[in-house]
């Protein structure tokens, strides 16, 4: 219903501004303050063949290194020119360099691979200027599910405007981005997932453009903003980018398919076909230039379908779309087509500063900051911090589920070790109990890595815009694990301190929880540096499993110090499991006059092991127990500062 309501009023803005159209198209060109002009762009990449052995043995072809890798095309020689108050559509059929165009537009391909320049007004742009005045919208939408519609556009625009503008003011502008979107009705919505009901699709590609569009920029991207719509929710989303570019923005968009009412919003295209532009134009000509090349559209007949149907046709022919490439070439020359890269030249633009200055003195309420992040160090990470609260409370069954899972453990562990005896088997029993509980804090972590992965997907989404640092982002991280850290880890010690007979007393169970949480901290880093280092899950449970496995292998308890092979006697201290082992070994045993198994009965028994024969037999004699949990801290700092590299390089968002 409400949807309805919606789409009836949009039909009621159409018509009054399709009577408008032609006079605001006079205006335009007389008045455009910001036009993006992108010239000549071309962009190849180097595909290596494939070696087969056959190959490798086949004379023929174990030539150079060119017989080896081959010059793929994904841009040739594009130009074109998008202005503000227009909705500029790239389109195409799949693999036509749709993507790879926006990409270019966006900055996000290497200078040194891309040729062509990229201006606006003129000016080539600075990355952090374009990341201040630009929106990217991708195709994905990325977003946390347990977070409301405004809660999403709130923390967009508390890491996105300027310190200056106040909450009130932020809040306020979260309101207008709500009512230009048409979602006031699902602002108090979850945005969910499959788990959990959420809004619709629609209303989720709206959304991640709020996301967008919440710095008010002068520029936006979007790549495929209606896949996956049906044709109504597409054509509300595309009426929306068009009430957004007339209210001062360029509005560039990728799309595949599009219905004719959706062609009727765009105010011109650019069709590509294996890279190469095949039309360069608005809507309007589109049939004349068909009808020139030779195709005219059928009557009634859709005229951007025909276009995709007749470069399928062409692309089967033995020239394929060579053909309408060079006809589109002339019929731009010939014609001397209004949208032509040129046109602009003739215009008095302002310089981007001025134009720029304008727009912001303009009464529109528009800040950029020149800044490169919009807050301090220190609010990045309060705001990082009350998101990650609100998810957390609201999916509360995870930290349910977990502490179930550390109750079951520890109940099956105090189960299995119930008192063990004073004698050679208790004693052996009990070193046993040390390694399974470091390993069980190992393997538990990495359930970890699913979340892990998941948020850097939308870490690099956010720091692809300067939403905070990185390093705020490794300090939220390092501070949000460590309460659950604590918790879990007062629950294991709790239950399995008392059932395990261990020796001591309170300060030694307190080192015993202490050396838990140790573990669970230089664990849960692991992971995090695992999370950091593959994009797939599946990859980074593979390296855990393996890794996990091996340092436990190494850790001390299966084979001696001494005994370990010299050449993998590194990966013995390498191992973050030897530590906290080694440190719960010397908090049991290591104390004088300690005796741990007798023989004999009362009052005559005689000891035969000390607590110091146990720690000799295992070689654990190294290093103290607090040097030991230091170190077990120090591994899990180490983690998370190579986790702050691997974010560093790993995450680069440009594509070479
Ligand atoms: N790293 C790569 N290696 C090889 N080919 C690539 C690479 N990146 C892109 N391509 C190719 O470049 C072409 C253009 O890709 P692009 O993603 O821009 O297409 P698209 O028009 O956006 O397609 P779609 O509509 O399916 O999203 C495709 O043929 C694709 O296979
Ligand atoms: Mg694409």
């Amino acid at each position: 219903m409400v949807t309805l309501n919606f789409q009836q009023e949009i039909a009621l803005q159409e018509t009054s501004m399709s009577q408008n159209e032609d006079l605001e198209q006079q205006n335009k060109t007389i008045s455009t303050p910001f036009v993006l002009q992108f010239n000549n762009l071309t962009y190849s990449i180097n595909i290596r063949k494939e070696i087969t052995i056959r190959r490798m043995l086949c004379r023929k072809d174990t030539g150079t290194i060119d017989t080896l890798s081959r010059k793929k095309v994904l841009l040739n020689d594009i130009s074109g020119e998008a202005r503000e108050g227009e909705i500029f559509a790239i389109l195409g059929p799949s693999g036509s360099g749709k993507t790879t165009l926006i990409d270019a537009l966006a900055n996000k391909i290497s200078k040194k691979s891309l040729r062509g320049s990229v201006t606006l007004n003129g000016e080539t742009l600075e990355s952090a200027v374009l990341k201040s005045i630009s929106a990217y919208v991708m195709q994905d939408d990325l977003l946390f599910p347990m977070l409301t519609v405004e809660e999403t556009l709130m923390f967009s625009a508390e890491f996105r405007l300027p310190r200056s503008v106040s909450k009130s003011k932020k809040m306020a502008r979260v309101q207008t981005v709500i009512e230009e979107l048409g979602l006031r009705d699902a602002a108090k919505t979850l945005i969910g997932d499959e788990g959990h009901r959420g809004i619709s699709g629609g209303e989720r590609r709206r959304v991640s453009i709020g996301v967008g569009i919440i710095h008010d920029p002068i520029l936006m991207l979007l790549d495929e903003p209606t896949s996956g719509l049906d044709s109504s929710s597409a054509f509300m989303v595309v009426k929306i980018l068009q009430q957004i570019a007339r209210t001062g923005r360029i509005v560039i968009m990728s799309v595949h398919q599009p219905s004719s009412r959706v062609v009727g919003l765009f105010d011109h295209l650019i069709f590509l076909s294996q890279g190469e532009t095949v039309y360069y134009g608005t809507p309007t000509h589109l049939s004349v230039f068909l009808s020139e090349f030779g195709h005219p559209v059928t009557e009634n007949g859709e005229t951007t379908e025909f276009m995709l149907d007749l470069y399928s046709n062409l692309e089967g022919l033995p020239g394929g779309t060579k053909s309408i490439v060079e006809f589109n070439k002339s019929w731009q020359t010939i014609r001397n087509h209004p949208y032509t890269s040129k046109h602009s030249n003739g215009l008095d633009l302002p310089s981007l500063k001025e134009a720029i200055y304008n727009t912001c003195a303009n009464g529109s309420g528009r800040t950029w900051t020149s800044s490169k992040f919009a807050n301090s160090f220190w609010v990045e990470i309060i705001v990082l911090m009350k998101r990650s609260l609100i998810n957390s409370k609201r999916s509360a069954e995870i930290f349910l589920v977990r502490v179930a899972g550390v109750v079951a453990s520890g109940f099956i562990l105090a189960s299995t070790f119930w008192h063990p005896d004073k004698t050679e088997r208790g004693i052996v029993e009990r070193l046993g109990f040390f390694v399974f509980i470091v390993t069980i804090i190992f393997f538990g972590n990495t359930d970890w890595l699913g979340v892990f992965v998941q948020e850097r997907y939308i870490f690099m989404r956010e720091t692809a815009y300067n939403a905070y640092r990185r390093s705020s982002y490794i300090l939220y991280h390092s501070i949000i694990v460590i309460p659950t850290l604590i918790v879990l880890s007062l629950i294991l010690a709790s239950i399995t301190f008392p059932a395990v007979s261990l020796d001591g007393g309170f300060l030694s169970f307190l080192f015993y929880f202490l050396a838990i949480c140790a573990s669970g901290w230089a664990a849960n880093s692991l992971i995090c540096l695992i999370s950091g280092l593959f994009f797939q899950v599946v990859v980074g449970y593979t390296v855990a499993m393996t890794l996990v496995g091996l340092f436990l292998l190494y850790s001390g308890f299966y084979m001696n110090r001494d005994r370990i092979p010299s050449y993998w006697i590194w990966f013995h201290y390498m191992s973050p499991m030897k530590y906290p082992f080694q440190a719960l070994v010397l908090n049991e045993f290591d104390k004088p006059n300690l005796c741990v198994a007798k023989v004999g009965a009362e009052p005559a028994m005689s000891c035969v092991m000390t607590g110091l024969d146990i720690i000799r037999k295992l070689d654990a004699i190294d290093l103290s127990k607090w040097s030991c949990l230091w170190i077990t801290l120090a591994f899990g700092v180490i983690y998370r500062i190579l986790f702050y590299f691997a974010l560093s390089f790993g995450s680069k968002n440009k594509r070479k």
